[in-house]
């Protein structure tokens, strides 16, 4: 039995930093166990232009201790009405990574997102041109769509098209939940790419109703049934290089998710990386765990990979249950009620 695991410092592809005391508590989570990250764009108001996303940049880097090499790469929220120039004029100026595409009322804050894709195609056709990743919240937002459906109707009614009018556009699903999902990226060929969560490989649906409402394990997209729990644990350990590491970790405070309307999303930064470890030891792959944190996603990205090594032992331990933010505030910790064999060393 392995004792220990090395690998290259991964990378977190999809997280949400957020902004003020959220993004002052969040932003050591990340920065000490990833050494890049791509930023989400969902503050109020959304990161929309390059000049926003600069600004949002060095709100960032100001929390950061000297010592840090950690590099927050950003994204910028697309709109109906977002310019084609401005944005990419932020890619070639390495503000930006990539343009992220919320259909409008899909998530927190997305009001603004997109209505209809059709409205974006010449953004989306200069990203082609100037090879810049487009990240999707692939889900429909009609509300006669059952949630549980919603990224498979997304996939089925959107995403093919878009894949085939735009096939050298650079593509990630993120944060998939179905084996719909896992098995459209496999099959699209090598524009195609998507993050899986920490948290959509360790819980179904049930755990929101276990026992009783369970507001810590809501998230967007909804977790969904056994299978698709399964599916989703095959593609990331398969080695496949569409598949790799993104945490969307989310944070709420405890109060917004305990609550009548309560928040969708989960913090895990964390203890990311160990839950992720716990997965792949449990589906015999830990020999596949380095690829799928720290190599398919700078590869997909066209980025170096990093050369900082880190090791994990095997050390059980339960990870704490929540972090403050500011006054009382706090955050819960996904995870906190597991034990986890796998323990990163400072
Ligand atoms: C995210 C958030 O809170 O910003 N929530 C979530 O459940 N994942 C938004 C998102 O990525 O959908
Ligand atoms: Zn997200």
């Amino acid at each position: 039995m392995n004792q220990s695991i090395t690998l290259r410092k991964p990378d977190d592809w999809h997280v949400h930093l957020r902004d003020g005391d959220m993004l002052a508590m969040a932003l050591p989570a990340t920065a000490e166990n990833f050494r890049r990250a791509i930023v989400m764009p969902n503050l109020t108001p959304a990161v929309t232009t390059t000049a926003l996303a600069l600004a949002y940049r060095e709100r960032i880097q100001q929390l950061l201790p000297e010592n840090s090499n950690f590099e927050p790469l950003m994204t910028c929220f697309l709109t109906d009405a977002t310019d084609p120039d401005n944005i990419a004029q932020g890619f070639a100026d390495g503000v930006l990574a990539a343009a992220k595409m919320y259909p409008a009322n899909s998530t927190t804050n997305s009001a603004t997102g997109v209505s209809d894709v059709s409205k974006i195609y010449p953004v989306l056709e200069r990203m082609q041109t100037i090879g810049m990743p487009l990240l999707i919240h692939g889900e429909v937002t009609d509300k006669h769509v059952d949630i549980f459906d919603r990224e498979k109707i997304f996939i089925d009614n959107i995403l093919t098209k878009l894949r085939a009018d735009l096939p050298e556009l650079r593509i990630v699903l993120e944060h998939i939940t179905t084996e719909d999902a896992a098995q459209f990226v496999s099959g699209a060929g090598a524009n195609t790419a998507a993050t899986i969560t920490p948290h959509h490989l360790i819980i179904n649906r049930n755990a929101m109703f276990n026992g009783g409402i369970r507001p810590h394990m809501y998230c967007l997209p909804v977790a969904k049934r056994e299978r698709h729990r399964l599916a989703l644990r095959q593609a990331a350990t398969s080695g496949e290089t569409c598949f790799f590491l993104g945490t969307d970790s989310a944070p709420h405070l405890r109060q917004e998710k305990e609550s009548a309307c309560g928040c969708a999303g989960v913090f895990s930064s964390p203890v990311a990386i160990e839950l992720y470890a716990q997965v792949f030891e449990e589906e015999q792959s830990l020999e596949k765990l380095e690829g799928f944190a720290s190599i398919h996603g700078p590869n997909f990205y066209n980025r170096p990979v990093n050369e900082e090594i880190i090791s994990l032992v095997r050390s059980p331990w339960q990870p704490p249950e929540s972090f403050m933010v500011s006054g009382n505030d706090h955050v819960c910790v996904f995870g906190s009620g597991l034990e986890l064999n796998w323990r990163q060393e400072e």
